[in-house]
């Protein structure tokens, strides 16, 4: 059986020249850039190319870029390094409803320790209330962190717009974007949208899992949350992740020519999918901004369980999500979905189908004619019997 895989919020495949470039590495690469001989020098050197690599497309300096482990510590680096950094009576940080439960759940644990945090709503199509954020904003704000690209709805927020409101309120407040589901997606510049902070992460771009980055920008005080042989100045110690790093680099110089030539391509594809499953399924609706990242499409089907429409598609090779991946262990799985303010009946019903390039338009053809079946059946074993 064909596989057609919608997934690729939750993960990419790791592309086959990622792939060989990271066995090349794990091979004769071998160094560690730490030791001062030549194999050392020579892994330092691969880490160095793709630190470079990164500013260019961020339009940033190389010293400001910092390698993790990954979006998850990305989030955690910051908010935490900003917050220990601080340590003042009053502290004030701010974040929205939609964001990822890496942001969301350290904000939630410094809320238990009396730090006063302020979630800003969003609106139907996962907007951020910008007038709300304006307000919320005072002298004890010590943090703003507003992701770019939401990883359930897709949308994006203004982050120019943001950056301009941050900056007016409180000069001296970071402002940190988590742009995991945006990199060498959509572009970005960390100096027009008057970023402090940014985080990134491998996976989503056909690199390896367990590798990203974040951007720092200089000046920008941050206590580091990993401590050791004070590797990645200091910031992030622990020996690199030589493999993992020249795999990102990979994936990145893959994307860097085509991905402003493959949006399109994507959103001519989501077009296509929208027309045709509301031609083909009624009474469903469709989430998010109509203008955000092509790359994400959240559905939700009236009377029809998410979970179940989910694995009827598995079992036909079609892979997609209910939500974020990342969520799907949470208690609280819909958070997104009520902050948009989804009607009840339709939020159960909830799938993400999320593009890549590997996907044409006859696959999109056999997913929406099995969703179409598979909801047709289901609706029928959930209507109520006549009399
Ligand atoms: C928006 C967003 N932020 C952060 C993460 C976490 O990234 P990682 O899986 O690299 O830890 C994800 C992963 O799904 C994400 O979608």
């Amino acid at each position: 059986m064909r596989e057609i895989y919608l997934d690729n919020a939750a993960t990419t495949r790791v592309h086959p020249q990622v792939a060989e470039k990271m066995m090349d590495t794990l091979v004769n690469n071998y160094g560690n850039p730490s030791s001062l001989h030549r194999l050392g020098i020579k892994g330092e050197q691969a880490v160095k190319e793709v630190r470079e690599l990164i500013a260019k497309n961020l339009r940033c300096q190389a010293q400001e870029i910092y390698f993790t482990s990954g979006g998850t510590e990305g989030n955690n680096m910051i908010i935490q390094g900003v917050v220990e950094n601080k340590k003042r009576n009053r502290m004030r940080i701010i974040t929205s409803a939609i964001e990822h439960p890496s942001v969301l759940d350290v904000f939630t644990f410094y809320e238990n320790h009396h730090i006063e945090v302020v979630v800003i709503g969003v609106d139907a199509q996962g907007h951020i209330h910008l007038d709300e954020l304006a307000t919320a904003i005072n002298e004890d704000t010590i943090l703003v962190s507003i992701m770019g690209v939401n990883n359930e709805l897709g949308t994006i927020q203004d982050l120019k717009a943001i950056g301009k409101i941050v900056k007016a309120a409180n000069p001296k407040c970071v402002f940190h974007a988590d742009f995991v589901q945006g990199f060498m997606k959509i572009p970005v510049d960390v100096k027009a949208c008057e970023l402090d902070a940014l985080t990134l992460s491998g996976h989503k771009i056909f690199g390896p899992k367990g590798v990203g980055a974040v951007y720092i920008k200089k000046g920008t005080d941050i206590k580091p949350l990993v401590r050791g042989g004070g590797q990645e100045s200091n910031m992030r110690s622990g020996t690199e992740n030589v493999p993992g790093i020249v795999g990102f680099g990979e994936a990145i110089r893959l994307r860097q020519e085509s991905f402003m030539g493959e949006h399109q391509e994507i959103q001519n594809l989501r077009n296509y999918f929208i027309k045709e499953v509301t031609a083909k399924v009624e009474d469903i609706k469709i989430n998010g901004e109509s203008n955000g990242s092509p790359y994400v499409l959240n559905i939700s089907f009236n009377r029809v369980r998410g979970e179940v429409l989910l694995h009827s598609l598995e079992a036909k090779g079609i892979f997609v999500s209910t939500g974020s991946a990342c969520s799907s262990h949470k208690k609280e799985k819909q958070y997104v979905l009520k902050a948009i303010g989804l009607a009840e009946e339709y939020k159960e019903g909830t799938i993400r189908i999320s593009f890549s390039k590997d996907i044409s338009k006859d696959d999109v053809d056999t997913t929406v004619e099995a969703i179409a079946q598979t909801v047709t059946g289901l609706r029928l074993l959930v209507k109520p019997r006549r009399k």
